[in-house]
Parts: structure tokens; sequence; C-alpha cells
């Protein structure tokens, strides 16, 4: 008798839930469609592994030590002739970090080893913009080499891929580090404009005999401004003494790290308009899945709070890393050990300094 009016009420809501079904499964379709990207990313300690380990080799710094000491610290010996030094990458439109990198490092560079392409790895045409503002770097115009890599336009409608672009143009580096006069025994830079590695580890390169033939150089990672460190993740860049089988690259090529050897500061720009460019020019360009990824309104906010350009979460491989990664980057107020040439032309730079997020209007 009771079970009766139990099973009418019952049996209302399946066309209830029917409704509610037919409502929610496309919005969840919606929602994974757009946020698949972020959702990935959240399970990324489940379905990828973090790079072999690296062994990181102890750095010692401090003002005003002789190189010899210096040298005995890391096990290695003085040399009775520095080393010459070729710092070999390629070039996009990192303008104000490229000024830094070269007064950074003229004093202990003989060549600067410059490749820049006429077209972005995407394979849209690119401006020459380092040959463009060759006055700006005249200073060191004897120690620069500089060539045009003649890059692919892609078919319109269809897009290159960006990984093969940029593979041909790191391989296109070994004939003009050859034509820099480069030879055995000599030390070469493999990184990216961006990143810049310190004096004192490019003195320790030039005086020390023993160091290993291949380092990679774990360098401080900051995003927007030395205003926004992250951490020490970046490694990409190496220090090689220069042999026959030396090839130029830009991926991993020894277990050997050398600690907090400089600095990598990522989309370090002074204006809105080059960040729009790196955006859509860079290998990740796929990133940018709407278009006003692009509004310059929406990007001063996101480098003023240290947020994703991209709307993505970080590339961790454990959820403690991810969890403790995600949100905002915390600002810094210190602008010590950052290069000398940053803090003696502090006015100049101060979009990269702690309180400059705020880029100028554009003048283009
Ligand atoms: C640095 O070393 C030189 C000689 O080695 C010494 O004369 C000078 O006082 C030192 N400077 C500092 C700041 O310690
Ligand atoms: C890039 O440079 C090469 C060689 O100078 C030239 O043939 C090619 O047309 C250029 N491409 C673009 C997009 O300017
Ligand atoms: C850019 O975004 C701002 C809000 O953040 C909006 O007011 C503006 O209309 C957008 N501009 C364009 C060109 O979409």
């Amino acid at each position: 008798m009771s079970i009766r009016p139990r099973l009418t009420p019952r049996r209302k809501p399946p066309k209830f839930l029917k409704v509610l079904l037919l409502l929610l499964v496309p919005i969840c379709m919606i929602g994974l469609y757009i946020n698949g990207q972020k959702i990935s990313y959240f399970f990324r300690p489940l379905w990828d592994k973090p790079p072999r380990s690296f062994t990181r080799i102890p750095h010692y710094y401090a003002e005003n030590l002789s190189m010899d000491h210096l040298c005995r610290l890391h096990g290695w010996s003085l040399r009775s002739q520095p080393r010459r030094i070729f710092d070999g990458f390629m070039f996009s439109n990192e303008l104000d970090i490229l000024e830094i990198r070269l007064h950074e490092l003229y004093p202990h560079v003989s060549k600067f080893v410059i490749l820049e392409s006429n077209t972005t790895f995407t394979g849209i045409p690119k401006p020459l913009f380092f040959a463009s503002n060759k006055d700006r770097f005249a200073f060191a115009e004897h120690k620069i080499v500089h060539d045009v890599f003649s890059g692919r336009i892609a078919p319109s409608g269809s897009y290159e891929d960006p990984f093969i672009l940029e593979s041909e143009q790191r391989a296109a580096m070994n004939g003009l580090i050859h034509r820099a006069g480069i030879s055995s025994g000599d030390i070469l830079l493999m990184s990216d404009t961006d990143e810049i590695p310190s004096p004192h580890t490019l003195k320790l390169l030039q005086w020390c005999d023993g160091i290993p033939p291949i380092m990679h150089l774990e360098l401080r990672h900051y995003m927007y401004s030395f205003e926004f460190p992250v951490d020490y993740s970046s490694w990409r860049a190496t220090a090689h003494v220069f042999g026959p089988i030396t090839r130029y690259k830009h991926s991993r090529q020894a277990d050997l790290i050398f600690s907090d050897a400089g600095w990598h500061c990522s989309f370090c720009f002074g204006h809105i308009h080059e960040f729009v460019f790196k955006m859509t020019a860079y290998s990740h360009a796929d990133r940018v899945r709407r278009k006003d990824f692009l509004n310059h309104s929406r990007i001063q906010k996101l480098i003023c709070k240290g947020d994703d350009l991209f709307d993505m979460l970080p590339e961790e491989y454990s959820f403690q890393e991810l969890i403790k990664k995600m949100g905002s980057i915390p600002r810094s107020a210190s602008a010590v050990h950052l290069p000398a040439y940053l803090i003696e032309n502090a006015d100049k730079f101060r979009f990269l300094l702690p309180g400059g997020c705020v880029r100028t209007p554009e003048s283009q």
C-alpha cells in the first residue's frame, strides 16, 4: 500500500533529469572544448614524466675573489691564458634584452654570433629587427657576426611546423659559427637571446682548466620582468668547449648543469605590440586559442598581475608543484644580483624592474 505513492513521485525525476542532461552534456562538452588544454595540463602528473634529472655542479662566487681562488673552489685550476668565448644565439625581436646581453657580456665575449630569420618559426614574413636597429648596437659592431636566415613562408591558410623551421635555423647556426672563426678549445655558448649567462659564469669558463666539455646552465627564470621570478627551471642554455663534433642545439645534451649561472627573462618586452608579435611568432603560437588573447589592455593587465598570457597552467610534473605554482607569480621587490647594465640604466629599463609593470603607450 505504501509503495505506490512512493513510486509515482519517483517516476517524474527521469523526465526532469533528461532535460537536465540535455542541457548539461553540451555545456560540459563546450567547457571541455574551451578548457581542454587546462584540464590536460592539470593532469600532466599522470600522463607526462619529468625530464631525466641533472647532476648539479655547485657554483661559488663572491665579489673580489681572485680567479685562481674561484677556479680552485670548483676543483678546477687557473689557466695562463683566457679561452675565447663565442656567444651564438638566434634573434627574433627581443631588442631591449639584446642590448642588456651585449653590454653585460661584452668584456668576456670574442664574437657574438647572431642569426636572424626573415620569417617567424610559424612561417610568417618578419621584419629584420636587428638589421634595422643596428645603430643601437654599434658599440659592439666589431664583435658581431650577423646573418639572415631565409625562412619559408607557409602557403596561405596553413602553418609551417614551427619546430621544423626552428631546427633548420639552429642547423644554419653551425655554418655561421665557423665563419665567425671558432676553433677547438674555444667556448661556445648556445642559448636563446633571452637566456643570459652571468659575467662571473663566463669568467670561470674563460679562466679555469678542468671544466666539463658540455655543461647546461641553470638560469633563474623570470616572466615579463625581473619583478616576477618564477623558479630555477631554465636549463636549455649550454656552454661547450668547442670540438670537431660540437653541433648547435637547444635541447638536452648532457647530464651536468652548472647552478645559478644567469638569467632567463621570458616576454621581457617594453611594448605591448612586442608581446603580441612574440605570442604569434614563436613555436608555441598554437597557444593563442582566442583572438582576444592579443587584446592590448588584456595583456597589460596580465603582465601587471603576473598571470599567464595564454591562460594556461604551469608545466609541472607533480600535483604538489602544480598547486604551488598555480595562480599569479608572486612579486619580488629585489633588484639585487641582476645584470649590472640593467641596474646602471634603471631609468631606461624601468619596465624590467620592481614596480615598473605598466608599459608605455605604443610609439611603434
Ligand atoms: C678587492 O681586492 C683588492 C686587491 O685584491 C683590494 O685592494 C680591495 O680593497 C678589495 N676590495 C674590496 C671591496 O674588498
Ligand atoms: C628571405 O631572404 C631570402 C634571401 O635574401 C629571400 O630570397 C626571401 O624572399 C626572403 N623572404 C622574405 C619573406 O622576405
Ligand atoms: C580589449 O579588452 C577590453 C577589456 O579588457 C575591452 O574593453 C576592449 O574593448 C577590448 N578591445 C578589443 C579591440 O577587443
